[in-house]
Formats: structure tokens, sequence, C-alpha cells
């Protein structure tokens, strides 16, 4: 939450200040703001509202200067306001701070500082760190930043500039991601990598406790203590399109379309073509430890937890284990059961959600072994983690996630066949016959998506509901909770998910002419049971649009609309299924004039408790 771009090098900073800031637009988008040093001066702009509004500010206003930081906020503490935004500035404003995370004893520092005469001017956790900065300052910008971050307690990743030490950007990390980008003559300073890709693709993550004094040539990199690091960079893989639009009008739609490509890159290399054997030897577990695993854990937060349900079925299915599912926030503070023949598997898209890492930390201090399915190369879950599994999705940049939802269910559905081989749980030809299932989804998922225009006709009926059900039994009731999900998130109708047989305890009351029910009744052996909770919905006068099994002619006469994925094995159908309910969220968000790419209040990379 909340994006920080930095900018120091032989050109004018401004450009790639909002360039950089309208890619981290996805990490929060209530205010923003930019600082520039030109000829030993601070300029700072900032306003409320999107990095458009900022720019049209500084289009009006430019500032000029070839160093200087930008933010673009998520609020925690102090409504999105003007005074509010940052960068942050001191007493004598001749430093500004941006700063993603939270300060928790702010309170404390502040009331000191004011008792010392520093003047506040916001009502953030943020100001204290310019202020405890300025008093910390007497020569040394970096040893200024060091000695105030040691006064204080929470998560932070930031970027200071000062006049007192124009040729530098100073940025710190203890929990929130911050990586450096090392270009010709320039160097920049970003809060993910996709937002930097088209400057440089040479970069430094920043370790938690790890601190840096960035100029145009060099970057020096310190621990805690002030000693100083030896890190070489690392070259990034992805290339710089695969984080634009390419065409499409927005990110969610362009990602949902990215689908059959992203699950084959993400099969690829895992499963030989010929065998059909599954090799993950970034599991960094011996064919003993996987044997030993006698308890499985998921924990993950949003759509990542909605996978992890799909896991729990498919575990319990196919590598007849124990499995549990746990948010990630709920797991951290419970006292988990778990032991070192527990397997805890962390989902997560971006490899930085806050309560994710917490939830790792907590299994890996009581034993466990621990893996993380993760979409962004080099994060903090995916260095945390015994072993990680890529999803190789490329970036994700539309808040709602789709395309990380679908490689981590096809990662997870692998990963449950090797387990069942290893464990016995399913023979040789079985996971063969699986893998050939998987080996043939992506085209599926093609022809799903050829019916894009007839559900973007479905969402005409829906747009105007106030709120909506999603039904599902079996695999399809965390699709139908992944389907309720997205809709709110984009297009803010009130939407459940629940298991059909549950709607009688009570959504039941809930239903009339007016309430749209969507039904996943793909084929399997809950088929039938599901089609009797249609009867029930049509009996109370309720609109009922299905998602249903190519071939199942009985439907049409039951259902209002019929949405059809193609024929697939009951263990794979939420990864089909699933795909109707993005583009149906899509075009309703569409239609309702909601930013799709960027829902009120959401933030892509949740990165604070
Ligand atoms: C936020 C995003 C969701 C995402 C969740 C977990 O809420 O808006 O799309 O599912 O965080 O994120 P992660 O990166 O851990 O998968």
């Amino acid at each position: 939450m909340c994006g920080i771009f930095g900018y120091i090098g032989d050109k004018e900073a401004l450009p790639f200040l909002l360039e950089g800031l309208k890619k981290l637009e996805y990490r929060g988008y209530d205010s923003a703001g930019i600082a520039t040093l030109h000829k030993g001066k601070l300029f700072v702009t900032k306003c409320v509202g999107k990095i458009s509004e900022l720019e049209t500010t500084l289009q009006k206003k430019p500032i000029g200067g070839e160093v200087g930081i930008g933010h673009t906020r998520w609020a925690t503490h102090g409504q999105p306001s003007h005074v509010n935004s940052h960068p942050h500035e001191d007493c004598k404003s001749e430093l500004v701070v941006v700063h993603n995370g939270i300060i928790e004893n702010y309170l404390e520092l502040r009331r000191e500082l004011a008792d010392r005469g520093h003047d506040f001017r916001s009502s953030t956790d943020t100001e204290v760190l310019a202020h405890l900065i300025e008093e910390k300052y007497a020569g040394n910008l970096l040893l200024a930043v060091r000695e105030a971050l040691l006064l204080v307690r929470g998560s932070y990743a930031l970027a200071v500039i000062s006049e007192n030490d124009p040729q530098k950007i100073v940025a710190a990390r203890s929990g929130s991601p911050l990586i450096i980008g090392h270009g010709e003559e320039e160097s920049f300073l970003s809060s993910d990598i996709p937002a930097m890709l088209k400057y440089t693709s040479r970069i430094t993550q920043l370790e938690n406790g790890e601190m840096a004094e960035i100029t145009a040539t060099e970057t020096r990199i310190y621990d805690q203590h002030g000693k100083s690091l030896a890190k070489t960079p690392s070259l990034i893989s992805w290339d710089p399109e695969s984080a634009e639009k390419g065409g499409y009008s927005h990110f969610m739609l362009k990602e949902i379309h990215e689908q059959p490509s992203a699950i084959r890159k993400t099969i690829e290399g895992r499963v030989e073509a010929d065998s059909h054997k599954i090799h993950f030897d970034e599991l960094n577990l011996t064919e003993e430890e996987i044997r030993k695993v006698n308890r499985v854990v998921f924990t993950a937060c949003g759509t990542s937890w909605h996978a992890g349900l799909v896991g729990e079925y498919l575990f319990e299915q196919l590598a007849k284990l124990p499995t549990e599912v746990e948010y990630a926030a709920e797991f951290r503070y419970r006292s988990p059961i778990i032991d070192e023949n527990t397997l805890v598997i962390a989902i997560t898209q971006s490899g930085e959600t806050a309560d994710t890492l917490a939830a790792v930390w907590e299994a890996k201090a009581r034993n466990a072994k621990t893996i993380a399915i993760c979409n962004v190369t080099g994060s903090t879950i995916a260095r945390e983690a015994h072993g990680v599994v890529y999803t190789n999705a490329g970036p994700e940049i539309g808040v709602a996630s789709t395309k990380a939802f679908t490689t981590q269910l096809t990662i997870i559905y692998l990963l449950a066949i090797l387990f069942g081989k290893r464990r016995g749980a399913i023979s040789e030809k079985e996971a063969t016959s699986l893998i050939s299932d998987l080996i043939s989804l992506p085209q599926k998922v093609e022809r799903v998506l050829q019916g894009e225009s007839l559900i973007e006709t479905v969402a005409d009926t829906f747009r105007s509901a106030t709120n909506a059900l999603y039904l599902g039994r079996g695999k399809g009731f965390p699709i139908a909770l992944e389907g309720a999900l997205k809709l709110k998130e984009v297009s803010y109708i009130h939407a459940e998910g629940y298991p059909a047989a549950e709607m009688k305890h009570g959504p039941i009351a809930l239903i009339d002419k007016n309430m749209p029910v969507v039904v996943l009744a793909f084929s399997g052996r809950r088929y039938e049971k599901t089609l009797g909770n249609i009867e029930e919905v049509k009996a109370r006068g309720g609109r009922v649009i299905v998602v249903a099994s190519e071939g199942d002619k009985q439907i049409a006469s039951q259902a209002d609309e019929v949405i059809y994925i193609p024929q697939t094995s009951e263990a794979l159908s939420p990864l089909l299924a699933v795909i109707p309910l993005q583009i149906l969220a899509y075009y309703i968000a569409v239609k309702r004039g909601c930013h799709v790419d960027q829902p009120r209040n959401l933030a892509k990379s949740v990165t604070v408790e």
C-alpha cells in the first residue's frame, strides 16, 4: 500500500516520477505528491485524488530538478487531504520524506517532538520521521535517517531528500518493499519492479533493516548498524511490455485474457511433455520430507485465500492429506498446532502482504516447513519461505486479481498430484490422466474467453442490482466466494458467496426478483443437488444465472441465463468456472462506470496489518 518512486540522474526527474507513480497507482490512489531538488532548493507539489490530478497541477506549474521522490497514498493515519499527502517536510522545509507502512509509536514520538518545539502540519504518522531526521541531522543525511529510525517502531519503506545533501536519495526498508534500479548515469527507487522496468532491468532489492545512499551513478547499501554491504544487482527477465495495457481498455481485461498463456507458462518446465512427470525442484524439500508431511495448512489473504480453499479440496482428494486453510491474519495470532511435519503453504501474488508474511514467520518459528506460491520474483515472502514456487503469470497490475488466481490454482493442482504420487494416494496412471487434463486446460480457457460478448450481455441484466448471491458446491464453493469478491471489488455491488446447501440457512430470506443469483452447476457428483437449489431460488422469484458445462441441455430451461464452460474434470472445473465470473464482474463494473483497475479504497498490495 502506498507507492514510492524516486529518480536521480542527468535528466529532469519530473516525467520519470509521474510515469513511475502512475504505474504504482494500484497501490493506493487517494492522494499523491512529488518533491524535487532544483539548484539545491526543494520544491513540493501534492494534491488529493489520483496521479492525473497531480499531473494536471504540475502541467500548470512544473517543478524542475534532476533529483526527486514521489508518493501515491493509501491513507492509514489521517484522511486523504492535501496536508496529509506525502512528501512530508520538517519544520524548516529543508528535507522531505515519503513513506509506506505504519509508524506504530508515532503518537508518543509526536508528543515528544512537539514538546521540543517541532511544528506539525499533518495528522499522519509519517510526519514524525521528517522531524526526527531534522533533529538528528548533523551534516550527514544517511546518519540522521539511521538515528531517527532507531527510535521508530513499525514498518516502513521510505525515501528522503534534503537541501543539505542534494546529490542523493536516502532510502530505508523494514517491512514494506523497496527496490533500487540501476541505469546509465541514473538510478531509480520504487515500491515494485514493473514501475521501473521501462528504464532498467538491473535491480537491487533492499532487505529489511537495510538502508541505501543512492546517487546517479552509485548505490551504497548498509545494514542497520551502518556496516557497508556488497550486494550484486540482479537482472529481471520480465519484458517491459508485459506491464503495459497492450491495447486493452483496462489491465483487468488484459490480465483476464492473458490466462491461457499464463497457465501454459506456469505448467512449462514443471511437467515433462512425454512422460507427464512433475518437477518441483524449487520446493526445497527432500523426498523423505515430502513423505513425512502429515498435515497441510494454506495461509493467505483475499483472492489468494480462495485459491487456498480450492487447495484444501484438492489436497484432501488427491494427496489424502489433512488440510486446512487459514486467513493469514488469524493464523498468526492464534496458537496454531503445527510442527516439523506440517507443511505451511503461503499463497500470495505480491509476496509482500504483511499478514501473510507474518504467518510465514509464525510457521517457521514453530518449525513447520514453509512454501510460498508467489508471483513476484525475489519478493519478501518468496525469500522468507523455505521453498518458493513461482506462478509465472507476469506482472499483475489490476487490483482485482485474475491471472494470479488461476495460476495459483495450477500450481496447487500440480502440487496435490505430486504429493498424492509420493504418498501413494494416487497411481501413476491416475496422475498421468490428471496431468493430461491440465495440459488441455489453456485451450479450454481460450474457449471460455471466446464467450466474452455473451457474458457482456448477461452483465447488462445485472448492472442495476444492489445485491447478488453466488452459490456453489464442493470446489464450486470457493469459486462462488471468488466470483462474489470480484463483483464487490470492482462494481461495488454487495455480493456474497455461499455453499449452495447453506442457502436455506439464511440467504434464502433475501431472494426476490431483484436479487440475481449466480449458480455454479458444472458437471460432477453434486450436480443434481445444485439443480435442486436452482429450483428453490426460482420458486421464490429469484433471477438465476448459471455457469454450466457444455452439453448440459437441461439447465437452459431452469435458468434465466446460462454461461457454458467446456467439459473438464471436477478437479479442474474451478479453474475454468472462475473465468466467466471475472468477465461478468468486469463488464458490470464498466457498465456502472466504475474505475475497474483502481477500485475505491482498495490496494493491490496490502503491506500493513
Ligand atoms: C489485496 C488485493 C487482492 C489480493 C490480496 C492478497 O486485497 O487487492 O487482489 O488477493 O491483497 O494479496 P497477495 O499479493 O498476498 O496475493
